[in-house]
């Protein structure tokens, strides 16, 4: 059987876009092709991910009309639908598609707009993406996501005094990253002060504590390795892919601090790639919130249960730390386009593997790591790639 391999890889800036969804995914699904050098008649299948197109676009269906507007017109197309972490799981179905056989070069990415570009504000926005909080439970009492992420992240602090200067400096460190990547939303560095003295969303997060509301396209395309060398794009291995789910709404899971759905899918990913947290040179979190960047470094094994809170002020997960986590910039300075924003961590674990991320290249990448969560961390897709040696 073989492993499956990302060959091309691209991005656009994510920010405001004042372009159509498709335009937008065309530059992103294009600069992967190139990367990849591909014939688009080469391509047998497509795998898309686009969380809010019906509600914020009034436009469904979208696969096919994208395949269609990138030259795909008659291939196997798929849109998936999973909330924050909607293009990871079309990835993880590309990766068992080229590994069983079924396809042998699949096209993958995702698409989103959520600034004002759309003609909806922030409030608006904010209503659209809470339709993903519980509808009977959780909608009705107002529940919106800087809330959904304030209630764990308050909880975390209760049981361990995480703090919110610290939660501050996670902010801080990825900016700091941010600078260094054309592609982000925020690339500026900030301060502590900065994001303390910005106005407060959902105690304890303040302005700056929040990824912002993006526009953005990104692909990859995925081979057997069995083909990789036939590619010009260098190849990188992918060796794991977990998948696992919690329960919703919040009041039925049994811990809120543990996002157990994340500990599991890396549990299963680790076990695919027959490697421990200690392996992992780099991660790419899901860190909507600086609260949640915290959840995520301890759900993957990087730190203790309690400690997470710590590692940034320590400079641990700095680009020259000891575990450099969110080398992008992540979602807090990167930016979040919801449907883009997992095969755009698989675009940044590529660059890093391949040595191409230039000023905010992690030394000796080897094997990296992404941690998708959607929703309320209800899903969540860990991925483990490798450079081929
Ligand atoms: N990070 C850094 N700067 C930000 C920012 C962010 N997240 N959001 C806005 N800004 C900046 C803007 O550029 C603007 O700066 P300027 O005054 O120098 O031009 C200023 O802050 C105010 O921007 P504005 O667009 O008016 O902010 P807003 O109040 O409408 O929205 C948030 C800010 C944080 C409330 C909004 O981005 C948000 O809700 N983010 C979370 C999105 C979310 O829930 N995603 C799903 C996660 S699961």
């Amino acid at each position: 059987m073989p492993r499956a391999t990302v060959v091309g890889a691209g991005m656009t800036e994510f920010g405001p876009h004042d372009r159509p969804l498709e335009e937008l995914f065309a530059d992103a699904a294009f600069a992967s092709i190139d990367d990849a050098g591909v014939a688009l008649d080469e391509i047998d299948a497509f795998y898309f991910g686009n969380a809010l197109g019906g509600q914020a676009e009034g436009d469904t269906h979208l696969a096919p009309k994208l395949a269609t507007h990138v030259g795909l017109r008659g291939i196997p197309c798929q849109r998936f639908e999973d909330a924050c972490a909607t293009s990871s799981n079309a990835f993880k179905h590309a990766v068992q598609a080229v590994e069983s056989g079924v396809h042998d070069i699949a096209l993958v990415g995702g698409v989103e707009r959520c600034t004002p570009e759309t003609g909806l504000g922030t409030g608006e926005m904010t209503e659209i993406f809470a339709s993903a909080a519980h509808r009977q439970y959780e909608q009705p009492a107002g529940l919106t996501f800087p809330g959904v992420f304030a209630l764990l992240t308050k909880r975390h602090m209760h049981e361990y005094g995480t703090t919110e200067a610290q939660l501050a400096e996670v902010a801080v460190k990825n900016h700091h990253h941010g600078q260094y990547n054309p592609n982000a939303h925020f690339g500026r560095d900030t301060t502590v002060e900065a994001v303390l003295e910005s106005p407060t969303v959902a105690d304890p997060f303040h302005l700056m504590d929040c990824c912002p509301f993006s526009d953005g396209a990104s692909a990859v395309v995925v081979v057997g390795d069995d083909r990789a060398e036939n590619f010009a794009g260098e190849p990188v291995s992918v060796t794991g892919v977990g998948h696992r789910t919690d329960a919703v709404p919040l009041a039925d899971k049994e811990s809120l601090t543990a996002t157990l759905a994340a500990r599991d899918a890396a549990t299963e990913a680790y076990a695919q790639a027959d490697i421990t947290p200690d392996d992992v040179d780099f991660a790419e979190v899901h860190d909507c919130f600086t609260g949640a960047e915290v959840l995520a470094i301890e759900a993957l094994g990087f730190f203790e249960d309690g400690t997470g809170g710590r590692a940034a002020a320590e400079g641990r997960t700095y680009l020259d730390g000891d575990i450099p986590v969110n080398p992008s910039g992540g979602l807090k300075a990167k930016g979040h386009p919801i449907g883009a924003t997992g095969t755009a961590q698989i675009v940044e674990l590529t660059k890093q593997l391949r040595g191409d991320a230039d000023r905010r290249q992690v030394d000796g990448a080897a094997t990296g790591i992404a941690h998708n969560l959607g929703g309320d961390a209800a899903t969540t897709v860990v991925t483990v790639m490798e450079a081929r040696t």
